[in-house]
């Protein structure tokens, strides 16, 4: 008897791998474990076995169907996750998850729209540290340790006696060092100021910075630059207006303020000039020989103008109901 039962168990499993459908699986639980099938009959030879027969072939009458239950209900489980949503009961009708589209932020959005005109200029993105020495964010600039300009470009220090650049215009010296002229370049990036905080000031804030050195550069190349970017960016309209200004790296040099209908004023955006023979000596560049201009734009001014904003604090809270706006 335990023979038949073990080769019942082996037909069961052979059958049950072969099954192809539900329907067809509920003939094979009838055909084994049905009241007439044929674990019953196998089963009911049981009375014929001696007491001590009995015993053994009782353990394995229970191993036996306990075996077939779960395989076949094993079975019933492949079925149904493979199955049709009928036996999943899904309701393909209800709503899904909806996860709303992200957007970018106003001030990368900026970013990358001023980029995308330069670069239609000819001009090519550069990057450049944030974490400088003294001499890229002062003295190959033309800043000197006593010059009081370094007041305006104050910074903060770190213990290494390196420093947080206070200006984009790092990024000139490191490109003059590398490439031989002509170039013409742009440089996005963060700047780090020791100000207080307020409605127009923030500790960090953003820059472009510009720069094309080449034979024969002069100021009225920077303007028609300019121009053609005031324009392009905040419509043909726009009034440009150059008012004189001192920067040590620049000579001449100018702040570029826009005509803001909104607020009925101008509103600096800018400080440009053409690059001091100084500068170019200090990474030697032949001032006789080459002329260029720099520039350098705030871009949380940029950002202000074009969409209204009054307090720059807005654009560093990360509240998305200020965000989602843009
Ligand atoms: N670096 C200057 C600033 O931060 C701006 C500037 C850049 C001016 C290049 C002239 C030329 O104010």
């Amino acid at each position: 008897m335990i023979n038949a039962l073990k080769q019942l168990e082996r037909d069961a499993q052979a059958e049950a791998a072969a099954l192809s459908d539900r329907s067809a699986l509920e003939d094979l639980k009838v055909k084994y474990l049905g009241r007439k099938g044929l674990f019953a009959s196998v089963s009911a030879k049981i009375s014929e076995l001696s007491p001590e027969e009995k015993r053994l072939a009782g353990q394995e009458m229970n191993r036996v169907k306990q075996l077939l239950e779960t395989l076949f209900s094993s079975k019933e489980g492949s079925f149904q996750s493979s199955g049709d949503d009928s036996v999943r009961k899904i309701d393909p009708t209800m709503p899904g998850t909806f996860r709303a589209p992200g957007n970018l932020h106003p001030l990368t959005q900026v970013m990358s729209d001023v980029v995308d005109i330069f670069e239609r200029l000819g001009f090519c993105l550069v990057d450049g540290p944030e974490v400088e020495t003294e001499r890229y964010n002062f003295e190959a600039l033309n800043i000197p340790l006593n010059h009081p300009a370094r007041d305006s470009f104050d910074t903060f220090y770190l213990d290494n006696g390196k420093l947080l650049r206070s200006q984009t215009s790092t990024v000139q010296i490191r490109v003059m060092e590398k490439m031989k002229p002509p170039f013409k370049i742009i440089a996005p990036g963060k700047v780090f100021r020791p100000d207080a905080t307020d409605a127009t000031h923030s500790f960090m804030f953003h820059q472009i910075e510009g720069l094309m050195v080449d034979e024969g550069v002069s100021f009225a190349d920077l303007k028609g630059v300019l121009f053609a970017f005031a324009k392009e960016f905040f419509g043909p309209k726009t009034k440009v207006r150059f008012c004189p200004h001192f920067f040590p790296f620049t000579e001449p040099s100018a702040d570029i303020d826009i005509w803001s209908e909104q607020r009925q004023s101008w509103l600096e955006i800018l400080g440009a000039g053409l690059v001091h023979p100084n500068v170019l000596e200090a990474v030697k560049i032949d001032p006789e020989r080459y002329t260029g201009f720099a520039f350098g734009m705030g871009v949380e001014r940029l950002a202000m103008l074009r969409y209204g904003v009054e307090d720059i604090r807005q654009f560093f809270e990360n509240d998305v109901r200020f965000l989602r706006q843009f």
